[in-house]
């Protein structure tokens, strides 16, 4: 036995789990805590009797989920209370031994030429312009990567061009480290930094700390953003550099605030408004951000930032005058090709290609070759029986009073010499 699969059902008020014990064919309930100590006394006796550490390590990560949060819920998970050892939610490449010898997932091999923050402040100094994209998940990176994009943002936009929703407001902590892990397999040369979603860091520095944690040891970031320049901001942005954790900045239209900015509107048209933003963008500098995200503000007051900040700035909707440029990748790309995308899609977004016509056009041909049955042709049939075996087939089916299925396999042989196949 080498897991136990584990469902947390919630009834009368009490947590209770459902546990299964793959060797027994056991099924139960029973209390958390009583199932954490059964599980306990499993996994001691698994380990002991197993040699293998993978087993040890299987047990471990199951005790870990009996213990979490009865709620089921890992956000804000305080640190330490996982069992050493225990990889569920890690990152990191484990060598599965069902893995397949040949297997291409897994991403590019680590590279050597890897975009750290001290190149991304090299560059900066050589006052050459630094490039970020975001990306969501392991195809995304793998493309940011192999263009040889300087940083990956998996930026919460994913609750919009990936999820749906109309507003970066409802994506979880949970969700952007599922997409975190996605991208850190896929990823290996740019620098990745990870959004702190809505909801994660606000609280306090100490819930910043913890959430900003989860992102690099879970979600194998290198670093977070957060948005907006407020004093509770700053203070988390401060807090975070302090504990070891790289920190990009975001003013300008931090869509997380749409509550109070009335919507997706551009910010600093006005004096008032513009000396915030620099006043902003210079205080998060000063708590020890690597960089701040400028975002719909007028180019004339980006250049300002970036001829009064020591940092980089990487402006989006901001003009061409800051240190660098970021794009969401659906975006730059033209996913999202549904007329009603053309209202949302902002309007400084250039379009370097036009992919979701390219999708939408191989999906409906894909539709097509179904409906008529011109998908798949010999060329995508690659798995052939012999005349002789189909022959014996045949007569095995018809001795067992299947007289329909032998007559589909004798068709079938002779559509198939028929077509050359
Ligand atoms: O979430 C995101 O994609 C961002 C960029 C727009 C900077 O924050």
């Amino acid at each position: 036995m080498s897991e136990f699969p584990l469902v947390l059902l919630s009834g009368n008020g009490e947590t209770r789990n459902h546990w299964i014990a793959r060797d027994s064919t056991a099924t139960g309930t029973m209390s958390t805590r009583r199932a954490a100590r059964s599980l306990a006394r499993m996994c001691a006796s698994t380990s002991a009797r197993a040699s293998d550490s993978a087993t040890s390590a299987a047990s471990a990560r199951a005790l870990w989920r009996v213990s979490r949060d009865p709620s089921g819920r890992s956000s804000g998970r305080a640190e330490g209370r996982r069992p050493p050892g225990a990889d569920v939610d890690a990152p990191s490449r484990r060598a599965f031994s069902n893995r397949p010898s040949d297997a291409v997932y897994g991403g590019p091999k680590p590279s050597p030429d890897r975009f750290t923050l001290r190149r991304l402040m090299q560059k900066y100094r050589e006052g050459e312009r630094i490039s970020v994209v975001t990306a969501y998940d392991y195809p995304s990176a793998v493309a940011v990567d192999q263009a040889g994009i300087d940083v990956c943002l998996v930026g919460d936009s994913a609750a919009m061009v990936v999820h749906g929703h109309d507003t970066t407001l409802p994506i979880t902590l949970d969700e952007m480290l599922s997409h975190c892990r996605a991208v850190a397999r896929g990823a290996s040369r740019p620098l990745l930094v990870g959004d702190l979603p809505f909801g994660s860091y606000e609280q306090s520095p100490k819930h910043a700390v913890a959430s900003a944690t989860l992102m690099l040891k879970e979600g194998g970031m290198d670093a977070v953003k957060l948005e907006g320049g407020s004093n509770t901001r700053v203070d988390a942005a401060k807090t975070l550099v302090d504990a070891g954790i790289a920190v990009m900045g975001h003013v300008g239209l931090t869509p997380q605030s749409i509550s109070v900015l009335g919507g997706f509107r551009p910010q600093g048209r006005t004096l008032d408004e513009a000396m915030l933003v620099v006043e902003r963008a210079l205080r998060l500098q000063d708590a020890g951000c690597f960089a701040v995200v400028l975002e719909c503000v007028p180019g004339s007051l980006a250049a300002a930032v970036t001829a009064a900040l020591d940092v980089p700035t990487i402006g989006i909707g901001a003009g061409n005058l800051t240190s660098g440029q970021v794009l969401v990748y659906h975006d730059l790309l033209g996913f999202t090709r549904h007329p009603h995308h053309a209202k949302v899609t902002p309007k400084f977004s250039k379009q370097y290609a036009d992919v979701g016509k390219v999708v939408d056009a191989a999906l409906k041909q894909f539709r097509d070759e179904v409906q008529n049955g011109a998908f798949p042709g010999p060329r995508h049939s690659p798995y052939k029986m012999g005349a002789d075996d189909a022959a014996q087939l045949a007569r095995a089916l018809e001795s067992r009073g299947m007289g329909d299925a032998a007559r589909a396999v004798e068709d079938a042989m002779e559509r198939e010499s028929e077509r050359g196949d």
